[in-house]
């Protein structure tokens, strides 16, 4: 009932939405509900979380690839598993876009969770949702915030390559295309701040951080805001030519735990990439004071993470009978 405060009219469209779908479960007024597979899959979170869990005790970075999918599923169509199509005859992949390529990772572990719910409650559980419970279990195993989510999303029918491409921002981009490309899609300058607290897991490719090192406006020098002896240890991960492929963590402190040591360094000048740099940097009375607020309080940070999440994971759902339930991940019915 949380996302129901705010205002009466809000309040009373909410709970009327809440009473029209009696059933089952009282859905919320977006169609999602956190009890949506109560009755027709009660086990679905816990399947979830035990397939990542495994996942993540193999691999601690899986996680931060598995959250880093959530953003870039919802921010194409919406959250509606868009993300997970394979390259076939109707469907050019956003596997393939610049943002992905090389890059997106953790579709075995989407793989592995779909198969094994399809055993639990076949033609139930949505690839859509599956990728909502597993980004907020990875942040939880990664020692962040838990939180509770809403369920019900359903799966598209299309991809789209050229939505990757123009709505994911670049590693390079600057604050105001971060800030557009976030407000197309309804997130602010806050949510831009603290979603990008992501980047206090996982890692980055050479590729994604090479032009601050070398050439960052293209005059052939690099990235003066870039504190000096971090700026040297990065030089020796990335060279000026090849090693693309090469991995930096994005926070170099605490690279696996879910903390608020990312902004502590953005604060410090030792940001990987240029697009958190900037959120300092060029931020003045639009995201540097967010950013030094996180640094010195953490709480403040993951509070305002759980809201953006929430805030992420609503983005355009299908609902009703729009989209499909897909047996497999990669690939329409
Ligand atoms: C603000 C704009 C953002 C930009 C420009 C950006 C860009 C990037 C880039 C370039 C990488 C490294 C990819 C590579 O080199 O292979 C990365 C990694 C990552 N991003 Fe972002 N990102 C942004 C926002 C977000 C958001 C909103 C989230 C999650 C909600 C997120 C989660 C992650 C995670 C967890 C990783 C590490 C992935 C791994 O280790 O596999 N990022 N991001
Ligand atoms: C960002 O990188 C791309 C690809 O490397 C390049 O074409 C573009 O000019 C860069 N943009 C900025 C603002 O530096
Ligand atoms: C830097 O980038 C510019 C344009 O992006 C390019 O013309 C120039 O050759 C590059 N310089 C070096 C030293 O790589």
């Amino acid at each position: 009932m949380a996302i129901c405060i705010g205002s009466l009219s809000v309040f009373i469209v909410c709970c009327m939405s809440m009473l029209w779908s009696s059933a089952s479960h009282p859905l919320y007024n977006n169609g999602l509900s956190p009890m949506f597979y109560e009755k027709s899959c009660p086990n679905a979170e816990q399947i979830v979380k035990s397939v990542v869990q495994n996942a993540v005790m193999k691999e601690a970075r899986m996680a931060a690839s598995l959250l880093r999918l959530q953003f870039h599923d919802c921010f194409v169509q919406g959250c509606d598993a868009s993300l997970f199509l394979d390259d076939s005859a109707k469907i050019v992949s956003e596997k393939n876009s610049n943002p992905n390529k090389n890059s997106a990772r953790g579709f075995e572990v989407i793989d592995q969770i779909k198969s094994e719910l399809e055993k639990a409650c076949p033609k139930t559980v949505s690839c859509a949702d599956i990728l909502i419970i597993a980004a907020r279990d990875s942040v939880v195993l990664s020692g962040g915030p838990s939180w509770e989510i809403t369920l019900g999303r359903r799966d598209s029918t299309s991809a789209s390559l050229q939505g990757s491409n123009n709505n994911i921002p670049a590693p390079n981009s600057t604050l105001e295309t971060l800030i557009a490309k976030f407000k197309r899609q309804g997130l602010n300058e806050v949510d831009l701040v603290a979603l990008s607290g992501s980047h206090t897991i996982g890692q980055s490719r050479c590729t994604s951080f090479r032009q601050r090192l070398y050439n960052q406006s293209g005059n052939g020098q690099p990235d003066f805001t870039l504190e000096k002896s971090y700026s040297a240890k990065l030089r020796s991960v990335c060279p000026q030519s090849g090693g693309d492929n090469n991995l930096s963590p994005l926070d170099s402190i605490t690279p696996t735990k879910f903390d608020n040591y990312y902004f502590k360094l953005l604060v410090s000048n030792k940001g990987l990439l240029n697009s958190d740099e900037v959120l300092f940097t060029k931020g003045q009375g639009k995201t540097m004071e967010t950013v030094k607020l996180y640094a010195e309080q953490e709480e403040v940070f993951l509070k305002q993470f759980v809201e953006s999440m929430i805030k992420l994971g609503n983005m355009s759902p299908l609902t009703g009978n729009r989209g499909q339930i897909r047996t497999n991940c990669r690939s329409v019915m």
